[in-house]
């Protein structure tokens, strides 16, 4: 990609990759169709498609809708194939125990961004009555019947609340959440399911009730937006300077990332579902930005914005409370001119007048995707390495930054 184009024009955000994640796994709890609208193209969600035709479900795609008919789940087995490539496989630990009363998987590794472990599952899933062994790297978790139970997070973590969720709703008796993630995920995964007869409370809130129902019935659902898209976008019009327009982008979830991109001199207008967005000539620096569960500043847009902060006027000073392993871009950040120092968990920023192109490499998915940002604001070319990790969560980058003026290729 050539660097130091401004962005100009308009596009529409894509299906929520979040959301998508836990709500395929949900589709198993039903014995009957599920039909879901907008659902992003990614290889995260084609990688979880996998899994459901392996545990015996009929998927078809048409555009972006997507068609599960989960009527015989016969094996319940997720092989490493599938389950090792992305962590959010351990999901199906609560579908497939809700609906079958077992589940094999491989344990998910951890990643780059952090050592991710699942301790606040697997304490859950045992609580709500699931026996869980670990050999050789595979989970073998079974039981009668999932039953309801009172439970209460040390850490509101977005897996552990879905993974609950999905085995309460078809459990015996009623399940508590205290501490539950409040993510507009987490959300959209409970409205998916009460479209489909569960009964679920609290959702978006730290406390979320939910009574086991016998079944569910068919439903057809349009999924929402993706606010970590969306939010990709505006830090790359802030990098490259210009102007764009959001459409379809979730205003009402974007509240911390959208004061953020304020308080770096954007100006901006919002409707309900779109966004305008003018970058500055200069970036204003941000005296200390830390990242928090929702609807705090999202971790998973931290690594576009220290890509903003590079060029900033000033020191800037970013915080990531979340993961331990999510500063694994600065390296190629610094390959490009960026002035970072990483002390612990906070990444100090002293803003340069220009990052320089050449070639770096991506390591995660979020982390590519700031390549990108810095890129876009870098002079000469910039070549990305590795760049298959950003397709886990965006449909195709290359093709919207075009359509915005960029001279990027993807291959
Ligand atoms: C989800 O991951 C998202 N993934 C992540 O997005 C996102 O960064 C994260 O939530 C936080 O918002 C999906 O939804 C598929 P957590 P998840 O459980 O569920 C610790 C992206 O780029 N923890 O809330 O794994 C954990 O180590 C991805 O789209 C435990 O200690 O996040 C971390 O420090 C990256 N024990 C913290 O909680 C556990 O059992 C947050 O993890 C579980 C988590």
């Amino acid at each position: 990609m050539r660097g130091g184009i401004p962005l100009y024009g308009e596009l529409c955000v894509q299906g929520s990759k979040n959301a998508a994640l836990p709500i395929l796994a949900a589709s198993l709890l039903h014995r009957g169709i599920s039909v879901i609208h907008n659902c992003p193209r990614i290889l995260d969600v084609e990688n979880t498609v996998q899994i459901l035709q392996e545990a015996g479900c009929l998927v078809k795609w048409q555009g972006s809708s997507l068609m599960i008919f989960a009527e015989n789940i016969q094996n319940t087995r997720i092989s490493s194939k599938y389950g090792t490539q992305m962590r959010s496989s351990v999901i199906f630990l609560g579908s497939l125990l809700g609906r079958k009363g077992n589940a094999i998987l491989p344990l998910p590794g951890g990643c780059t961004i952090g050592k991710r472990p699942i301790d606040l599952h697997l304490d859950s899933l045992k609580r709500m009555g699931a026996r869980i062994e670990e050999e050789k790297e595979v989970l073998y978790a079974d039981t009668e019947k999932m039953k309801g139970a009172k439970i209460s997070l040390r850490f509101p973590s977005v897996g552990a609340t879905e993974n609950i969720i999905l085995a309460a709703v078809l459990a015996k008796g009623t399940t508590w959440i205290q501490n539950a993630a409040r993510e507009p995920e987490i959300m959209e995964l409970c409205r998916f399911l009460k479209e489909k007869g569960a009964k679920i409370k609290g959702e978006g809130t730290s406390v979320i009730v939910i009574e086991g129902v016998r079944q569910l019935r068919d439903s057809e659902f349009f999924l929402m937006s993706d606010r970590i898209v969306a939010g990709t976008y505006l830090m790359a019009a802030m990098s490259a300077g210009g102007e764009i327009s959001l459409k379809r982008a979730p205003v009402s979830q974007m509240t911390a990332q959208l004061q953020v991109l304020e308080a770096m001199g954007a100006q901006m207008k919002m409707e309900k579902n779109k966004i305008c967005l003018k970058a500055p000539k200069k970036i204003c620096r941000l005296v200390s930005v830390a990242t928090h569960p929702y609807p705090g500043f999202p971790t998973d847009l931290q690594s576009q914005l220290l890509a903003v902060l590079c060029k900033a006027r000033g020191r800037s000073k970013i915080v990531e409370t979340i993961f331990e392993g999510r500063y694994q871009i600065v390296p190629e950040l610094r390959k490009m001119g960026a002035k970072i120092k990483i002390v612990a968990q906070e990444a100090w920023i002293e803003g340069v007048e220009e990052l320089t192109g050449t070639t770096v490499r991506a390591c995660e998915l979020r982390g590519g995707a700031a390549l990108i940002v810095a890129g876009l604001g870098a002079s000469g070319v910039t070549t990305i390495e590795n760049a298959c990790f950003i397709q886990r969560g965006y449909e195709d980058i290359g093709r919207d930054l075009r359509n915005l003026g960029a001279a990027i290729e993807t291959s």
